[in-house]
């Protein structure tokens, strides 16, 4: 239970949520040293107060720019010695001070199978596109959006008569089962990456 969590939110806070579960099942070896959210109002922060997790409501418009945004961030994490962070609906592009202070260590959960649709409304977008697979996609968090190495995916089929909400429904599912998952394959360490790709290490045994 030593290694330490930073999570990001801006909304509803399901993905929070699910890895407070699997911490609570014992799935991670991991505890939230902190919630941050850039919305007083994300109903994340009550689940995460619920849980006894130290929460912070860092407002943009507080700061002068998103450099000093970011780096408020990066110093709330680093000051709870955050060993990974994790975006969970976080609505925002991460800037350079909070890239650099955690790198390769900024994971994202994003509703759709990456490179496919990124940004706003996947779900939407994969529906208009006419794919008859989606998914979800846990990434690395680099500059670009939604473009980092890809961690895990998993896939949903979709359904003639799916709409954006019955859709988002399904992938969440995945999100929600992929995401701790992830989260406890970056914190194991047995990682490697090679340009794009993240790939598995098998340990050494001693
Ligand atoms: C999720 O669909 C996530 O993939 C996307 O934003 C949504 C956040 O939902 N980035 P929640 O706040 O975790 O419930």
């Amino acid at each position: 239970m030593n290694r330490r969590l930073g999570v990001l939110i801006s909304g509803r806070g399901s993905n929070l949520q699910s890895l407070i579960d699997a911490i609570r099942r014992g799935d991670l070896g991991a505890r939230i040293a902190l919630v941050i959210s850039n919305r007083p109002e994300a109903a994340g922060l009550l689940r995460a107060r619920e849980a006894g997790i130290e929460t912070l409501c860092l407002r943009p418009r507080d700061f002068p720019d998103r450099a000093a945004y970011d780096q408020a961030l990066a110093d709330a994490l680093k000051a709870r010695e955050v060993d990974l962070v994790c975006l969970a609906g976080f609505m925002r592009l991460i800037g350079t001070p909070l890239l650099d202070a955690f790198p390769n260590r900024i994971l994202n959960v994003h509703p759709s199978l990456l490179p496919s649709f990124p940004g706003l409304e996947a779900q939407q977008q994969a529906l208009e596109h006419g794919v008859k697979v989606a998914g979800a996609t846990v990434h690395l968090v680099n500059e670009a959006l939604d473009a980092g190495p890809i961690v895990l995916q998993a896939t949903v089929p979709v359904m003639p008569d799916d709409t954006a909400e019955t859709l988002s429904a399904r992938i969440l599912v995945e999100e929600h089962r992929i995401y701790p998952r992830a989260v406890a394959l970056m914190l194991s360490g047995s990682w490697r990456i090679d340009g794009r790709r993240l790939l598995p290490v098998q340990k050494a045994s001693s």
